[in-house]
């Protein structure tokens, strides 16, 4: 890893435009959905934290927020397939509109895991707003989310959030990494 963080990325593939554009679009569209809801975004930590930060912001009708802390990566690029609970929500969610924000949908076995969660907590209602969706050809993920900001290529992606090793979540854009900074490791 040299020292800036930017000489490490090979594309920017969302810029901080685009980005503001997708999170003002999914706020208008969510804020129309739950005028009178009242809904609890639950934000899937911690890649998503800095994406519930603008979308919360871009929501124009009463909201609350909570956090909930799963891992399925590790520190490495592979899916595990296994997803752990490290911190639950401290909301009780019977009765609620919950919104789970995602920084990204892959595999999208952890949405799955989650959403089964929630609704077996008796929320109202259970939708995803997934701020990434990775295409994967021939692979159709176990959900599909009501919100999308939009899609991106089956690479993996760094910056808004997105880790690399815990690192690179302070980009302001997402990119692709160098395949030598992998290699690195
Ligand atoms: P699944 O496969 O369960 O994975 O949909 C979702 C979680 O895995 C992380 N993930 C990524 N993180 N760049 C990242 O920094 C990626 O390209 C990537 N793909 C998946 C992410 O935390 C997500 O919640
Ligand atoms: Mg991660």
């Amino acid at each position: 890893m040299s020292g800036r963080l930017d000489s490490d990325i090979e594309k920017v593939l969302i810029s901080e435009e685009e980005i503001a554009a997708i999170v003002s679009r999914l706020g208008e569209r969510i804020s129309v959905d739950y005028a009178d809801k009242n809904p609890l975004i639950v934000s899937v930590l911690r890649g998503a934290f800095i994406f519930v930060a603008d979308l919360m912001r871009a929501i124009t009708v009463p909201c609350n927020v909570d956090f909930m802390a799963v891992s399925s990566y590790g520190d490495g690029v592979k899916s595990t397939g296994v997803v752990n609970i490290v911190k639950d929500l401290s909301t009780d969610v019977a009765g609620r509109y919950v919104i789970i924000a995602e920084d990204i949908l892959d595999t999208g076995l952890t949405l799955a895991r989650l959403v089964e969660l929630i609704r077996g907590r008796d929320a109202a209602s259970v939708e995803v707003c997934a701020f990434l969706v990775k295409d994967i050809e021939g692979y159709t993920a176990p959900l599909s989310p009501k919100y999308v900001g939009t899609h991106v290529p089956n690479e993996f992606i760094v910056g808004y959030g997105l880790d690399y090793a815990e690192g690179y979540r302070n980009l302001p854009y997402v990119g692709v990494l160098k395949p030598e900074v992998y290699a690195e490791k």
